[in-house]
């Protein structure tokens, strides 16, 4: 029957007896303590003067590209983009991409063949998830940030492996021991693709770039959604590649490419960033400021996403609540989205935040836990 929704009902009312029902709200007032906007890019002036002026002085940038990048779509900006991408992280190419989603899609959905095993980080952002599943080749999971059981793993497989991790992880706000990763990589020959969506802008140019593992790594994913106050992603990899993609990845070749003001605030965005260093160090202090208030967290020391255990769903939105009340916007995780037992209130620092804020929300959030 046409109109019969009853199946997506049924689901949707599970959802809401359990607790996990997703609705859009209006993004509400408040001091941010929940975006990924970690330098404060999205909402600066000055940069945002920069891209006026630049759309101003060629209004084209703002109509759409025509077409996907093989056909009508491959503008003069994207192309010089990517090279100026390239250079800076030091690797051979670039290949834009309108979101980190597509990237990731586009990457771990066609590299990998039939014969292959692609072996992630059981905490791996859900893209690499949903890519795995347009691929053929084998998916495993190994424990988080674990590499012995990456290795255990590794040993017993014998096609080709591609290992995908995070540098920063979104949750748990902690890092991959990405040393030790490729160590064992090396070892047994497999393929390393690291994303660095939290880390980019954050650690400079991200720990790849930090640590020169350029030669290690056979891709790196940044986007620039986050600390870069824009939008749309980079693969970081070798020509061969790039190539490869450019020619049997369908994220990327059906879909119109965005249009040049994207990419023309992304390369503005790197200008901003290197001009502005002041921004990150600030970000460094307020890390400093929220973690000397001594809260129990499994976050890294130096990251910007650091999560509060409140092991109860009701204690948590209380928590929330409350912040909320007293102007704060944080992210409640519940359970079942993580396990039981390990529900947080999920926080990002910023440039912006200020001193007495930091202090404000700590002091809330100790009388909870
Ligand atoms: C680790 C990670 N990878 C990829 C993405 C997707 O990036 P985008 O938001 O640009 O699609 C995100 C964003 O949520 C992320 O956290």
């Amino acid at each position: 029957m046409l109109n019969d929704f009853h199946h997506f009902q049924e689901a949707l009312e599970k959802r809401k007896e359990s607790g996990t029902l997703r609705i859009l709200r209006q993004k509400e007032q408040g001091i941010d303590f929940y975006s990924n906007d970690y330098l404060g890019l999205a909402g600066n002036k000055d940069f945002q003067k920069v891209l006026l002026k630049n759309i101003s002085e060629n209004p084209q940038l703002l109509s759409g590209s025509t077409g996907s990048r093989l056909i009508s779509g491959n503008s003069t900006m994207v192309t010089e983009t990517e090279n100026f991408i390239a250079k800076e992280h030091q690797y051979q190419s670039a290949l834009l991409f309108p979101s980190g989603y597509s990237a990731n899609l586009a990457l771990f959905s066609t590299l990998p063949n039939r014969h292959d095993t692609i072996i992630v980080d059981e905490q791996i952002h859900r893209s690499v998830h949903d890519a795995c599943k347009m691929s053929l080749a084998k998916k495993l999971k190994f424990k988080h940030n674990d590499p012995e059981h990456l290795e255990q793993i590794l040993k017993r497989q014998d096609g080709s492996c591609y290992v995908g991790i995070e540098s920063l992880y979104s949750m748990d706000g902690d890092m991959a021991p990405v040393k030790e990763i490729i160590e064992i990589i090396e070892k047994y020959k497999a393929k390393l693709i690291v994303d660095e969506a939290h880390a980019f802008g954050v650690f400079g140019y991200g720990l790849v770039d930090k640590f020169q593992l350029q030669e290690k790594v056979l891709a790196t994913v940044v986007t620039y959604g986050k600390a870069l106050g824009t939008h749309g992603a980079a693969i970081l990899t070798h020509d061969i590649v790039k190539s490869y993609l450019i020619n049997f990845a369908s994220p990327f070749i059906y879909s119109t490419s965005a249009h040049d003001f994207l990419w023309m605030s992304v390369k503005k965005g790197y200008d901003f960033l290197n001009m502005n260093s002041e921004l990150s160090i600030k970000l460094k202090e307020n890390i400093k400021i929220f973690r000397d208030q001594h809260l129990k967290s499994p976050s890294a020391e130096n990251s910007p996403i650091q999560a509060i255990i409140v092991p109860d769903n009701h204690q948590l939105k209380a928590l929330k609540e409350t912040l909320l009340v007293n102007g704060f916007l944080t992210y409640a995780v519940f359970s079942p989205t993580v396990k039981e037992g390990t529900e947080r209130l999920r926080i990002c620092l910023h440039s912006f935040n200020t001193e007495e804020e930091i202090l404000e929300l700590t002091r809330i959030i100790k009388k909870f836990v």
